[in-house]
């Protein structure tokens, strides 16, 4: 695996590599890299001649400096466990290379940015397409590779790539989790001992809802109701928010052709963490 620290060296790799007629499989990420990252990276590698990560802590998505601060780092472990999954190139550029001078440009969202992490997090979606744009405009890929845990990142990012005509095939991953249910995530490891041994309990409440869903005479409020009232009962953590909506639109509007998400965000001491189910009701 070789690693990359520029953007030009990067674009020359990219531009080769399409010559020789290869496809690109792209993961982008922020490291810390765990078997939920790994799930992309292993279906990225079936799909493409080469596999191409990234690991960049963007500061334009981080709402609050202490979670920047906060986050997880271990670049040394990160490229073994690349390595181990036969990735072909990491791209690792600092924070000087991919944002040398104040941007000129802000990308906002209409549509699918109003609910969920969009509504409780300003500017991180915005922040979000900014760093995507870029990475998608240095790697140039055939493919990309996003996880549904983030399910709202991978109706934003499925925006961006229409809107802006990238010619790039959105690929999502189902999300990997802890034998407890609990999702896998690099915020994880600032839960303390006692948020860890009860967190799994925000999986166990989105299986409620959709159990709901599954019978019959649902409806959106009584899903909510469900799903808060077992969080509000079992959870030391604060909830941030609970919203069941149609997927990937995000409306409240639901109709019997709808996909539905039920998601959910709780907030610990030092990690915010968030969750959600997607489901076809039959
Ligand atoms: P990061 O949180 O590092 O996640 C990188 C990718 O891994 C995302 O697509 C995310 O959805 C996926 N992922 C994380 N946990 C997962 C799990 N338990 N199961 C399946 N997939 C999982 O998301 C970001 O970074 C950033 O916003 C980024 C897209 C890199 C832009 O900065």
């Amino acid at each position: 695996m070789k690693t990359i620290k520029t953007i030009e060296d990067m674009q020359l790799k990219q531009d080769e590599l399409h010559k020789e007629q290869k496809s690109i499989g792209f993961v982008p990420t922020m490291g810390y890299l765990h078997d939920g990252h790994l799930a992309l990276i292993k279906e990225a590698r079936k799909e493409n001649d080469i596999v191409v990560v990234s690991i960049f802590v963007n500061p334009l998505q981080f709402n609050q400096a202490s979670d920047l601060e906060q986050y997880p780092r271990d670049f040394e472990r990160d490229e073994k466990l690349l390595i181990e999954e036969g990735v072909d190139f990491v791209f690792y550029p600092s924070k000087e290379a991919m944002y040398p001078n104040p941007l000129s440009i802000d990308l906002s969202l209409n549509q699918r940015g109003d609910v969920l992490c969009g509504a409780t997090r300003p500017g991180h979606f915005e922040g979000v397409l900014m760093v995507l744009t870029k990475l998608f405009n240095i790697v140039n890929p055939n493919r990309v590779y996003f996880g549904l845990k983030d399910a709202q990142q991978v109706a934003v990012v499925d925006s961006l790539i229409n809107d802006f005509n990238f010619n790039i095939e959105l690929v999502p991953v189902p999300t990997i989790r802890e034998s407890d249910g609990l999702a896998m995530s690099s915020r994880n490891v600032n839960l303390s001992t006692y948020e860890r041994q009860e967190a799994y309990k925000i999986y166990q409440a989105l299986l409620k809802g959709q159990k709901l869903i599954k019978a019959s005479n649902w409806t959106r409020q009584r899903v909510l109701d469900e799903v808060e009232s077992f969080l509000k009962h079992t959870l030391s953590g604060e909830i941030d928010y609970v919203d069941c909506l149609t997927y990937p639109e995000l409306t409240r509007e639901i109709t019997e052709k709808h996909d539905i998400i039920i998601a959910v965000a709780v907030k610990y001491q030092n990690a915010r963490l968030i969750d959600n189910i997607i489901l076809t009701p039959s």
